[in-house]
């Protein structure tokens, strides 16, 4: 059944005439509003709709204190000791080999100087500066400099974000999953999260010396995947959705920066992360294409359409808008610029190309989802191969993985 409520209509010349806090408050909301409203499934809709209450509009996720979420999953615990699935168990031997520190393996003693515009951390043609400044944005060389600091900032941050909230879904996770080798190979992802937590972490701290918060549909995702009581939803939501774009964006921003320090951290994180998303593929696509009811078919097809579609439409630096542009162009005209920015615009095609064949190799890129994603641009990466593919350098974005 598909909901058929229209959307909320955001007019420019009406919002552009009110009190600048005001049309902030108002565009943010409008824009929530319609988010939810676009969600077609009811019971989808439904089991979002509190996730999405806590991070778009209490925003939970900037209330600046400790937040706390309530799961409802049950930890196994099985005391034979079953080797029960030898690719996990590999995964897992891989992982203790892989282990790295993050403290003494990566050059800490690079000087990096944001402002330095002979090492770039952003290449020179991520913004199309002629559209930035037809739209008010970054019209001189202190403002593009400023922009780029920014843009990575913004970037890390959100990437931080992302990580601790791996964090805690590993730990989710290991408890969770059914395999007992899973949940060897569960503890080295643990591991894994907290080391990419203290990089990201330094090299904002230490480096850029500037951190934003937590974008609200990221914080949405992260409670929505982490409050669901389901093994199997922890698992799609972090391990296949949220890493496999993760991937994506890390591998582009690798191939992005001049600066030798956050692409040797980059370098590392991906291959770490390159096995988490491998695990979620192990674990789900037997499950996905052989054991589930239509019913539990459909609704995890309808979630992870939903959770793309959010991280397509709604990751637009609105935090970098709200602190330095809101004064100068409505939500709308910075959505447009960015959008049209070239280094968004490859972000975007390699976080999807990443995306969209692990949906296809777990069994949740149906027939009747396929014309969906058709329909938002996303066909084109149908026939990509999934990461479990993929060789380290493609991970790394060679070329060959364009
Ligand atoms: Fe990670
Ligand atoms: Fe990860």
């Amino acid at each position: 059944m598909q909901l058929q409520i229209p959307p909320i209509v955001d007019d420019n010349r009406v919002t552009r005439s009110l009190p600048i806090p005001v049309r902030r408050q108002l565009e943010a909301w409008v824009d929530n509003v319609n988010t939810l409203l676009s969600v077609e499934n009811p019971l989808v809709m439904g089991r979002m709709a509190p996730s999405a209450v806590r991070g778009l509009f209490l925003r939970t996720g900037r209330s600046g204190r400790t937040t706390s979420l309530k799961s409802s999953h049950r930890a196994r615990m099985d005391f034979q000791y079953p080797s029960d699935h030898p690719e996990m168990r590999r995964l897992y031997e891989k992982a203790k080999r892989l282990q790295w520190n993050g403290a003494t393996d990566l050059p800490w003693e690079t000087d990096v100087d944001p402002m330095n515009p002979e090492v770039p951390l952003l290449a020179e043609d991520f913004f199309d500066w002629d559209v930035m400044a037809a739209g008010g944005v970054a019209t001189d060389e202190a403002g593009r400099l400023r922009l780029i600091h920014d843009t990575t900032s913004w970037m890390l941050s959100q990437f931080l974000h992302g990580e601790q909230g791996a964090l805690m879904a590993a730990a989710q996770v290991t408890e969770c999953v059914p395999f007992f080798d899973g949940k060897l190979y569960g503890a080295t992802q643990v591991m894994d999260e907290a080391r990419h937590v203290e990089v990201f972490l330094g090299y904002l701290d230490d480096k850029l010396e500037k951190r934003y918060e937590i974008n609200d549909n990221l914080f949405t995702i992260i409670d929505s995947l982490m409050t669901d009581g389901r093994w199997d939803m922890k698992f799609l939501g972090m391990q296949i959705l949220v890493e496999g774009l993760a991937l994506g964006a890390f591998g582009t921003l690798y191939r992005q920066t001049s600066e030798p320090l956050l692409k040797e951290l980059l370098r590392r994180v991906i291959h770490d992360e390159a096995r988490h998303v491998r695990y979620g593929i192990l674990a789900l696509s037997d499950l996905y294409t052989n054991h589930l009811s239509d019913r539990e078919r459909i609704e995890r097809e309808d979630w992870a359409f939903e959770i793309v579609l959010l991280m397509r439409n709604r990751f637009l630096a609105h935090e970098i808008y709200d602190e330095h542009y809101a004064h100068l162009i409505t939500r709308r005209e910075w959505n447009k610029v960015i959008n049209r920015s070239p280094g968004m615009q490859v972000f975007r095609k390699v976080m999807f190309e990443r995306l969209v064949p692990n949906l296809r190799a777990i069994g949740l890129l149906t027939e009747r989802v396929m014309p969906r994603y058709e329909k938002v641009g996303l066909g084109r990466y149908f026939g990509m191969p999934s990461t479990d593919k993929l060789s380290d350098d493609q991970l790394l974005g060679g070329e060959d993985a364009a």
